[in-house]
C-alpha cells in the first residue's frame, strides 16, 4: 500500500497552514493564479475569471493530496501545494512515483514560503505514506522552483524532459529532480542549550531499567553541564533526519601516578552515552563514539578510561586498562578488572607509567544527593521501574562500587 487514504489532513507551520481548498477561496485563487507570470512558469494557463477558479477548486483541487497554502496572518489562500499519485507528465518517472507540484502568488515570492510549504508536505508524506521516492521537474528558465526542490532535499537526476501538453511546454526543457524517501540522513553535531531537555529525556529512555530499576544517568548529565570537568567540545548529539537519536558527553578525569613517579596524568572519560531504544543495535552508538574519539584526539586528550563491556568497546579501540598499567580505584591493584577499559589517543602517552584511575566525582551526584535527584526525576512523566537479572544494583540511587 503506497497511496494516501482519503482522509483529509491540515498541516501547519509557524507562518502557514496547508488545508484543503474551499470554494470560498475562489477570489483569492483568481487574484494569484490569474497573473500570467505564475502559470506560465508552472506550465498551466492563467485563470480567466473567478468562476473558472471556482471550477478548478471543485474539480482539479478536490482531492486529498492538493492543499491551499494559507498565510496564517491573513487567513488567505496564496498558493497551492500537492502531489499526484501517478506522474501525469512526460517525465522519466518510476512506476507509481508521485509528482510534486506547487506555486505561490507573486507578491509572496522569495520569502521562503514555498520551501516551508513543501517541507510540511514532505513531513506528512514521510509519516503517512509508504512512497519510496518523489519526482519533480521545473522549466530550466524557472530556476527559483529548482532551488525550492533542492532546499528540500531533491537531487537532480541528470535527465531533462519536454512535455508539449503543458502550457508553453513546446520545446521548453525541464530539469528532473528526485527525492529518495528511504535514505536517512545522519548527522553528528554539538549539543545546544535548546536540546538539553530532549537529550536528558533520551538519556532516561536509553538507561531506564538497564543497570538498575529506573536510572540516574539523565540527572548526571543535567548536573555535569555546570561541572568544570565537563568538556563542551565533546558534547555531541546524533540526529537522523533531524531527530535526536543519540548523545555522548565527556569529562576530564585523572590517573594518580604510582611511585616512584608522583602526581597526576590528565585524561578523560565519557558517558553517559545514549542511543534511543528504537535505534539500539544498529551501529549508531559505535559511530557516535568513534566520531567523538576522533574529536577528542584533535583537542589533545591523551587517554580515555571508562567502565564498560570490552566485547562492545573493543570495536572502538579500547583494551582492558590493566594491560596499559592503569588500575581501577575501586579494585585491588593486582586485580584483573575486565570491565575497566582504556585507550591511548596519543600514541605512547602511557609509556613507562603506572597509576590508578579515579572516576570523576561528577558521576556520583545522584548517590550523594538523592533528594535533589528525586525532585528532578519527578519533572519527567512517570515510568515503571522494573528489576531484571543482570542489573548491577537493586536501587538506581545506590553506587554500584559500594555494594
Ligand atoms: C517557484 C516558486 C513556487 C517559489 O516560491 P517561493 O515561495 O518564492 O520560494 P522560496 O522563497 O521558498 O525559495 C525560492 C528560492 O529561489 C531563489 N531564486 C529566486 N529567483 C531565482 C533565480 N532567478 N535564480 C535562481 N534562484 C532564484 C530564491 O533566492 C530562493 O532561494 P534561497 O532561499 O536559497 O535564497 C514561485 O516562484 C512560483 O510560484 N513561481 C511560479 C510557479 C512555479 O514556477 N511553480 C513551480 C513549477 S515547477
Amino acid at each position: 500500500m503506497q497511496t494516501e487514504s482519503n482522509r483529509v489532513y491540515s498541516l501547519c507551520s509557524q507562518r502557514i497552514s496547508l488545508r484543503p481548498w474551499q470554494e470560498s477561496d475562489a477570489e483569492a485563487l483568481y487574484k494569484y493564479a490569474g497573473d500570467p507570470i505564475v502559470g506560465e512558469r508552472a506550465g498551466w494557463s492563467p485563470h480567466k475569471s473567478v468562476e473558472e477558479s471556482q471550477e478548478i477548486i471543485r474539480t482539479v483541487f478536490n482531492n486529498p493530496t492538493t492543499w491551499a497554502i494559507v498565510l496564517k496572518e491573513s487567513n488567505e489562500a496564496i498558493g497551492a501545494m500537492g502531489y499526484m499519485p501517478d506522474c501525469p507528465l512526460n517525465l522519466p518517472a518510476r512506476e507509481g512515483e508521485p509528482l510534486v507540484g506547487y506555486w505561490v502568488g507573486k507578491p509572496y515570492w522569495n520569502q521562503g514560503i514555498c520551501t516551508e510549504a513543501l517541507r510540511l508536505m514532505l513531513d506528512h508524506i514521510r509519516k503517512e505514506t509508504d512512497y519510496t521516492s518523489l519526482i519533480c521537474s521545473h522549466f530550466v528558465d524557472n530556476p527559483a522552483s529548482g532551488r525550492v526542490m533542492e532546499k528540500c532535499g531533491f537531487v537532480p537526476t541528470g535527465e531533462t524532459a519536454v512535455d508539449e501538453d503543458l502550457y508553453f511546454g513546446e520545446n521548453r526543457l525541464m530539469r528532473v529532480l528526485r527525492l529518495e524517501l528511504q535514505t536517512k540522513t545522519m548527522n553528528i553535531r554539538l549539543e545546544q542549550p535548546e536540546d538539553y531537555r530532549e537529550v536528558e529525556n533520551l538519556t532516561r529512555e536509553a538507561f531506564w531499567n538497564v543497570y538498575a530499576p529506573g536510572c540516574v544517568e539523565h540527572y548526571v548529565l543535567n548536573q555535569y553541564r555546570n561541572n568544570p570537568d565537563f568538556i563542551p567540545e565533546l558534547d555531541f548529539v546524533m540526529e537522523e533526519d533531524g531527530k535526536i537519536i543519540g548523545h555522548v558527553m565527556f569529562s576530564r578525569a585523572k590517573i594518580i601516578l604510582d611511585s616512584p613517579l608522583s602526581g597526576e596524568l590528565e585524561g578523560a572519560t565519557f558517558g553517559p552515552i545514549s542511543i534511543h531504544p528504537d535505534y539500539k543495535r544498529k551501529g549508531y552508538g559505535l559511530k557516535l563514539l568513534q566520531y567523538a574519539l576522533e574529536s577528542a584526539k584533535t583537542i589533545g586528550i591523551g587517554v580515555i578510561c571508562m567502565e564498560g563491556n570490552i566485547d562492545f568497546y573493543k570495536h572502538a579501540g579500547f583494551v582492558v586498562a590493566s594491560t596499559l598499567g592503569i588500575h581501577y580505584h575501586a579494585e585491588p591493584k593486582d586485580a584483573e578488572v575486565p570491565y575497566f577499559l582504556a585507550q591511548e589517543l596519543i600514541p605512547g602517552y602511557l609509556k613507562g607509567i603506572e597509576g590508578t584511575y579515579h572516576t570523576p566525582k561528577g558521576y556520583y551526584v545522584a548517590f550523594e544527593n538523592k533528594e535533589a535527584f528525586e525532585a528532578y526525576e519527578a519533572t519527567f512523566p512517570k515510568k515503571e521501574k522494573a528489576m531484571h537479572e543482570g542489573q548491577l544494583v537493586d536501587d538506581c540511587t545506590k553506587n554500584p562500587n559500594e555494594q
